[in-house]
C-alpha cells in the first residue's frame, strides 16, 4: 500500500526521487501549471523554456522528464501535460495528470506531486489520481524485472485539506480491490473464492454478511443463479452485505453481476470474445468495493449489496438452450441462449433486493456486448424506470469522474422477449438495441413501486487498450466511485 501525505509548496529541499509538475498548452506556446512556482524558481524561471526546448506541448498525459543537476534535492522533474484548461477546477484533468505521471514513475521510491491543488477537492483528485495511476498487478509475475509501484506519494498543496487525503485513499483502495479481483485469473477466483473474499472484506469493514451456497440457492428458489451455475464444477453463491447508519432515512440496494468466467455455456462464445470474460464479475466486485468504501466514509444512509456469483460453463450438467428456469419470486424464464446468463443471475438478486424494502435499487453488470457497440469501450450505459433517478445516477457518475450516459428502455422492446412456453425469454427476436433489451428484461424483475437504475459496464470494467490517465490495462474498477457517490448523494439529499 502506498504511503500518502500532504506537504506545503516549498519543494526545493524535499527529499524525493521525482517532483511532478503540470504543463499547460496555450495556443502556440506552453506554460507551467500553478503549483510549479517553487520548482521554476529553482530553474531561474526558465523551466517552461527548458520544457519547450525538449519538445513539450502540454497535451494531456504527455510526459517530459528533466534532470535537475542539483537545482532541487529531487534528481528529476517530471512534467505532465494537463491540456489547455488546467487550474479551472477540472478535477478529472487533475486525476488524469497525476495518474499519468505516477504510471511514468513506476519503479521510483518516492514522488512529490505539485499540480494545481487549491481546494480540498483538488487535493482529493490529485491524490486519488496518483494512487490509481500507481497500480500494477504483479501477483503472477516472477523474477525482479517488473517495476514496483511508488512507495511514498506526497501531494503538494497549501489548501485546508481536511480529510481530503483520507477520502482519496478510501476510494483508491476500493478501486484497487476491484481491479485485483477482475485481474485474478478465473482458475483462482471461483465463485466460492469470490464469495469468501467478499465475506472477509465485508467482515473486516464491519458490514454484516450472509452467503448462500448452491444448496441454499436451490432450496431458496434462486433458479437464475442456480441454473447458470449448474454447468460448472465450481458452484454458485449469493452474497449479501449490509451497511447501516443509525440516522439513515433511506435504504439503497446495489446488485452486482458476478460471473467469475463467462464461456457462454452451451451457447459457447468464440475464442476472441472469451479471453476477457474473467472481467464478467466486475459488477459484483464494484458493489463489494463500494460497500467497503461506504463503510469507511459512513454516509447517513443504509446500503445493502448483493453479489450474484456463478461460473458459466458448458458441460453435461449445464443448462440447455430451451430449458425453463424459475427465478426467485416465481417468474419463469425460457433460456434460449445460455450466453445471456447475466440477466438470469441479476433477476434473482434484484427480486431478493426488493425484500429489503429499498427506496432505490441500482444494479451494475457487464451485461451486453451491445453496450460496447452503442457507447464504446469507456462509457457506461445508464437505464432506469424513473427519469429523475437516471439523471441523478448519470450526474453522480460525472462528479465521481466516471463516464456514463443516459439510455432509454423503449416499451416496444418487451414484445421481442415473449416466450412461447414461459413468462419471458432471455433473448429477443429483435436484433437491434441489445443493451436496451437486456435492461427491459431486468425491469420485469424490479418490484412494483421501487425506483431502479441499471448500469451496463461491459466495456468500462476492463481496459484492453493502452493505459491512459489513471487507467491501466485490465481491470479498471469501474462503477465503484459512482456507487459511492450515489450513496453520498442519497445521504445528503434523500430521494
Ligand atoms: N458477459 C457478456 C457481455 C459482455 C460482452 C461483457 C463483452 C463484456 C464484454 C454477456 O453475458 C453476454 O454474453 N451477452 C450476450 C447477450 C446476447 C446472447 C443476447 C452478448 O452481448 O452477446
Ligand atoms: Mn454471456
Ligand atoms: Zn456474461
Amino acid at each position: 500500500m502506498t504511503n500518502l501525505r500532504l506537504a506545503n509548496p516549498e519543494i526545493a529541499t524535499l527529499d524525493v526521487d521525482a517532483v511532478v509538475i503540470g504543463v499547460v498548452s496555450n495556443d502556440s506556446d506552453i506554460g507551467l501549471a500553478p503549483g510549479a512556482e517553487s520548482v521554476d524558481r529553482a530553474f531561474g524561471g526558465e523551466l517552461a523554456a527548458v520544457l519547450a526546448g525538449l519538445g513539450a506541448t502540454g497535451d494531456r498525459g504527455e510526459i517530459t522528464k528533466v534532470p535537475t543537476f542539483g537545482k532541487l534535492a529531487a534528481p528529476i522533474v517530471v512534467a505532465v501535460g494537463v491540456g489547455s484548461d488546467a487550474g479551472s477546477g477540472d478535477v478529472e484533468a487533475l486525476r488524469r495528470a497525476a495518474g499519468a505521471a505516477l504510471r511514468a514513475l513506476a519503479g521510483a521510491g518516492s514522488v512529490a506531486v505539485a499540480l494545481p491543488a487549491t481546494t480540498a477537492d483538488d487535493v482529493t483528485a490529485v491524490a486519488a489520481g496518483a494512487l490509481l495511476g500507481n497500480y500494477s498487478y504483479l501477483n503472477y509475475r516472477t523474477g525482479n524485472g517488473h517495476k514496483q509501484p511508488v512507495a511514498d506519494v506526497t501531494v503538494i498543496s497549501d489548501a485546508d485539506a481536511g480529510d481530503a487525503l483520507h477520502r482519496a485513499e478510501v476510494l483508491a483502495q476500493s478501486v484497487t480491490l476491484v481491479r485485483d479481483l477482475v485481474n485474478t485469473p478465473p482458475s483462482d477466483l471461483s465463485p466460492e473464492i469470490l464469495a469468501e473474499t467478499a465475506e472477509q472484506v465485508g467482515t473486516d469493514a464491519g458490514l454484516s454478511v450472509q452467503v448462500l451456497d448452491e444448496k441454499a440457492l436451490v432450496e431458496g428458489g434462486y433458479g437464475g443463479i442456480a441454473g447458470v451455475g449448474q454447468g460448472s464444477v465450481n458452484p454458485p453463491r449469493l452474497v449479501r452485505l449490509a451497511y447501516s447508519h443509525p440516522e439513515a432515512t433511506c435504504t439503497v440496494a446495489y446488485v452486482g453481476k458476478g460471473i467469475t468466467f463467462d464461456s457462454g455455456g452451451l451457447s459457447l462464445k468464440p475464442a476472441d470474445s472469451m479471453d476477457w470474460m474473467k472481467s464478467d464479475m466486475g459488477g459484483a466486485a464494484a458493489v463489494l468495493g463500494a460497500l467497503k468504501a461506504i463503510a469507511r466514509l459512513t454516509p447517513k444512509v443504509n446500503v445493502i449489496g448483493y453479489l450474484a456469483i456463478a461460473e458459466n460453463m458448458p458441460s453435461g450438467t449445464a443448462q440447455r438452450p430451451s430449458d425453463v428456469i424459475t427465478v426467485y419470486g416465481g417468474k419463469t424464464v425460457e433460456v434460449l441462449n445460455t450466453d445471456a446468463e447475466g440477466r438470469l443471475v441479476m433477476a434473482d438478486a434484484i427480486v431478493r433486493a426488493g425484500e429489503d424494502d429499498p427506496d432505490l435499487i441500482v444494479d451494475v453488470a457487464t451485461l451486453t456486448g451491445a453496450q460496447l457497440v452503442a457507447l464504446g469501450t469507456r462509457t457506461a450505459g445508464v437505464m432506469a424506470n424513473d427519469d429523475t433517478v437516471r439523471e441523478r445516477v448519470v450526474a453522480a457518475a460525472g462528479r465521481a469522474g466516471e463516464a456514463a450516459w443516459p439510455m432509454p428502455l423503449p416499451e416496444e422492446l418487451r414484445k421481442g422477449l415473449d416466450s412461447t412456453v414461459a413468462d419471458i425469454a432471455n433473448i429477443s427476436g429483435e436484433r437491434w438495441g441489445g443493451m436496451l433489451t437486456a435492461g427491459v428484461f431486468l425491469k420485469e424483475f424490479v418490484p412494483e413501486g421501487v425506483r431502479w437504475a441499471h448500469l451496463d459496464i461491459a466495456g468500462p470494467a476492463f481496459h484492453r487498450g493502452e493505459p491512459y490517465g489513471y487507467t491501466p490495462k485490465g481491470g479498471t474498477g469501474a462503477a465503484v466511485r459512482t456507487l459511492v457517490q450515489i450513496a453520498e448523494d442519497v445521504a445528503a439529499d434523500g430521494l
